[in-house]
């Protein structure tokens, strides 16, 4: 069972420095606070939660763009903080990153070919024949076809959805064993939303490749991982099988979610502006106590407001960060 897991967080910490005037220390934006979760190889695991709660920094860190500033992130067993160059290396070819903006994420003067080579040639795959079955194969399976019709085009003559699955393309052709994708498709039309993620998805699965799909689009996690992780404020604070938490949404923060998702206002499907009421907490001066206290309606005062709760483990694949409801009755009493 254990070597069938590819990725281990243990405590994670990643805080962003302030400083005053360039210099002075003036505290922490605690990004991420004490993540801890695992990933199985081939496994597709959704990240939700509103913007501003750490998930493209717990992305950075996976891809190991950002320090932790305490924990550990173990990747197949190596730890990614001791990585040496040539390590490095090796890394950048196991994982691949989808970011939001396909055309920022795109060089502007090097066409498809040459986009989809640069990894091969950084990663000593020089014989042309090899580049080029591979290029056609991965535009093949991403559904742009005939192929040479795209090999010499710029960036700036594919429409979104293109660049995209250009994005993807170079994300997986040294065939990595895992895949970062932080809001895929938020950026583009909406007609063309499902469709890359369907893409995405059979690729991942026909390739056995892991994937972390970060997005705050509810209403498509459970067609397109197997796990759920809800974020708040730097934690995580539940956890469950796509369908399970669906289903069941234990934390008073999940549940509110997922009736914004249920509100006819279309907008409230993409922003959760509306529901559950009020701002997301300061990350430098995070409130003591459980940072959704403030907006949570089954707060209970002189609990909620002390000390970070603990994990309720509802089963071996379902937790909550939550009191515990006979706690919650006895402060009540
Ligand atoms: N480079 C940075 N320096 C300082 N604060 C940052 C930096 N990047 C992100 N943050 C802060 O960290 C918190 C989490 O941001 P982020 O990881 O981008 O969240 P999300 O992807 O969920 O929107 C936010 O409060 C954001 O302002
Ligand atoms: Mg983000």
């Amino acid at each position: 069972m254990q070597d069938s897991v590819l990725l281990n967080i243990e405590n994670l910490k990643v805080y962003y420095e302030l400083r005053r005037f360039g210099f002075v220390h003036a505290g922490y934006v605690r990004a991420v606070d004490d993540v801890t979760l695992s990933l199985k190889k081939g496994e597709a695991l959704s990240i939700v939660g509103e913007s501003g709660c750490g998930k493209t920094t717990l992305a950075k860190t996976i891809l190991g763009l950002v320090k932790p500033f305490s924990g550990k992130v173990i990747f197949d067993g190596k730890d990614l903080t001791d990585l040496d160059g040539r390590m490095k290396l090796w890394y950048s070819s196991q994982v691949g990153f989808v970011q939001q903006d396909p055309y920022g994420a795109l060089p502007p003067f090097m066409t498809v070919k040459r986009i989809l080579q640069e990894p091969m040639l950084i990663h000593g795959i020089k014989d042309p024949n090899e580049q080029m079955a591979r290029i056609t194969k991965i535009l093949t399976e991403l559904k742009m076809t005939p192929v040479e019709d795209f090999l010499g085009k710029f960036p700036h003559m594919l429409s979104g959805g293109q660049q995209q699955r250009v994005v993807i393309a170079r994300a997986t052709i040294l065939n990595p064993k895992l895949i970062v994708a932080d809001e895929p498709v938020s950026m583009l039309d909406a007609s063309v939303r499902v469709e890359i993620l369907q893409l995405l998805r059979q690729l991942q699965k026909e390739h056995g490749i892991a994937l972390i799909y970060i997005t705050h689009d509810l209403s498509t996690v459970s067609y397109f991982s197997e796990r759920i992780i809800v974020m708040y404020a730097g934690w995580i604070v539940e956890e469950a099988p796509a369908q399970e938490l669906v289903e069941n949404p234990l934390h008073p923060y999940t549940k509110a979610l997922f009736e914004a998702i249920s509100d006819p206002d279309a907008e409230n499907l993409k922003t959760f502006k509306k529901v559950p009421a009020g701002e997301p907490p300061s990350l430098v001066n995070p409130p003591s106590g459980c940072r959704f206290y403030p907006r949570c309606d089954a707060r209970v005062d002189g609990l909620c407001d002390r000390g970070r709760p603990e994990y309720l483990w509802v089963n071996e694949k379902h937790r909550v960060l939550c009191f515990p409801e006979e706690q919650k009755q006895r402060f009540k009493t």
